[in-house]
């Protein structure tokens, strides 16, 4: 039998992996592969658990919609009462046809163009996080432009160390191009207090992702509460949002879950008493385990020794393995029996499109769908058309019913605002 099971949402039945009540291997008949799938349950499950957990304080939680912005799944957490985080014009563009006004949103991100500013301007934003001294000076003209006054965040570099799984996760240390340096956002906050058409509302830190501790929260915490004393000091007296970013980290293969509860009841005691509502950005521990790729084994082969299972998934689909080195467990949906083992890899014409190196997994063979777990964030949103591979489709569950939410990508859509002949002009 097959691995055990740790994604909520996907179970078996009689042997055959489940995404909630709809078989897998049918589904695959039915929708193609490759395809993700996403429980709309789970997606449910992570949400409630987050609003128990942070209970304790005046919060919201926004949806980061880069882990997955898929329009249903963005309505979904819509009607859970959610708000979203989003980082480009593209987002708030997805977010307000899912049906978010404008201060469902809050608006992260390092490199802001003045469009995208003015975009979020006429959304009428709940916050702009703010991540540079030019960049405050360019919201307060263009909101000047606009007869506006801009609700503004800074979001400021704690400057803690964290450990993520992989370096380029890590956001939050010292030197590193997002946010406000540490020791400049005293200065930065009084600017901001001088000009005509922005109001500091609040303070914002996101210190990286897939993190299991409360650690680096907790240090991070402590250092934006104490910039936030001299910056009421200094007569910022509108600050009433903090926001701790995302990064809340699941389970991929054995590590311990964070223990979210915890992490509430502590943020909530640390708050008590500051006036501050929280905000929290989680994306990937809302979406992550919620989904599966799922895909076909093409070929069996061996290779200087070694085992090949080759599928037709690959690292334009989910690039994180490649990208990160990331761990995705991977199982057939129904298993025959034995043990191989293999390394898993797509069709790309890359060495680096693999999905497993060397990894012992189920024994399978050409025609089996496998289904490759904990792939709801930074799935399909990191999928590209490299090798001309039309973009895969995303599927929902719900209960025993399915729906089609992203249809497979056609050929015509590879060459979708492409000329084959120039057209020319001259300047
Ligand atoms: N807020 C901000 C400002 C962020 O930059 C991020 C993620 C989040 C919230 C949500 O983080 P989450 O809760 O999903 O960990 N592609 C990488 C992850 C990149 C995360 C970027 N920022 C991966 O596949 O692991």
């Amino acid at each position: 039998m097959g691995e055990s099971v740790l994604t909520a949402g996907f179970g078996r039945v009689d042997g055959t992996l489940h995404c909630d009540g709809v078989p897998l291997d049918a589904l695959a008949a039915r929708v193609g592969t490759p395809s993700y799938v996403y429980s709309a349950q789970s997606i449910r499950e992570q949400y409630a658990r987050l609003s128990e957990a942070f209970a304790g304080a005046p919060h919201r939680l926004h949806y980061s919609v880069k882990a997955n912005s898929s329009l249903a799944i963005l309505a979904l957490l819509r009607e859970l009462g959610a708000g979203v985080d989003i980082v480009s014009g593209g987002e708030l563009f997805r977010a307000l046809r899912a049906g978010y006004s404008g201060s469902g949103i809050v608006f992260s991100g390092v490199g802001k163009a003045e469009a995208e500013i003015e975009e979020a301007l006429r959304a009428d934003v709940l916050l702009i996080n703010v991540e540079s001294e030019e960049e405050l000076r360019l919201v307060n003209e263009v909101a000047g432009r606009m007869k506006l006054r801009a609700r503004i965040a800074l979001r400021i570099n704690p400057e803690v160390t964290v450990d993520t799984p992989h370096p380029y996760t890590r956001t939050g240390e010292k030197g590193m191009k997002f946010g406000i340096p540490h020791d400049e956002a005293v200065r930065v906050a009084s600017i901001a207090l001088g000009l005509g058409h922005v109001l500091l509302a609040g303070i914002d830190m996101h210190v990286g992702s897939q993190i299991a501790l409360f650690g680096p929260y907790e240090m991070g915490l402590q250092r934006l509460l104490a910039l936030l004393e001299q910056m009421r000091a200094a007569g910022a007296s509108d600050i009433r949002y903090i926001d701790i970013g995302g990064g809340l980290a699941v389970t991929y293969d054995t590590e311990r879950p964070i223990d979210v509860t915890q992490f509430g009841v502590r943020t909530a005691a640390m708050l008590a008493g500051t006036g501050l509502e929280l905000i929290v950005e989680p994306g990937r521990f809302i979406v992550g385990n919620a989904g599966v790729l799922l895909t076909k084994v093409l070929y069996r082969k061996r290779s200087g020794g070694k085992e090949y299972v080759i599928i037709d998934a690959g690292m334009n689909d989910l690039l994180r393995p490649s990208h990160y080195n990331a761990y995705h467990r991977i199982e057939p949906v129904t298993p025959v029996g034995g043990r191989i083992v293999a390394d898993v890899v797509g069709p790309v014409c890359e060495s680096g499109d693999f999905f497993a190196l060397n990894r012992e997994i189920d024994d399978v063979s050409a025609g089996d769908i496998l289904a490759v777990h904990s792939a709801g964030a930074y799935g399909f949103v990191m999928a590209s058309q490299y090798n001309s591979r039309p973009k895969a489709a995303e599927v929902m569950v719900d209960g025993d019913r399915f729906g089609v939410v992203t249809e497979r990508e056609s050929y015509d859509d590879l060459i979708k605002g492409e000329h084959v002949i120039p057209r020319w002009s001259a300047l």
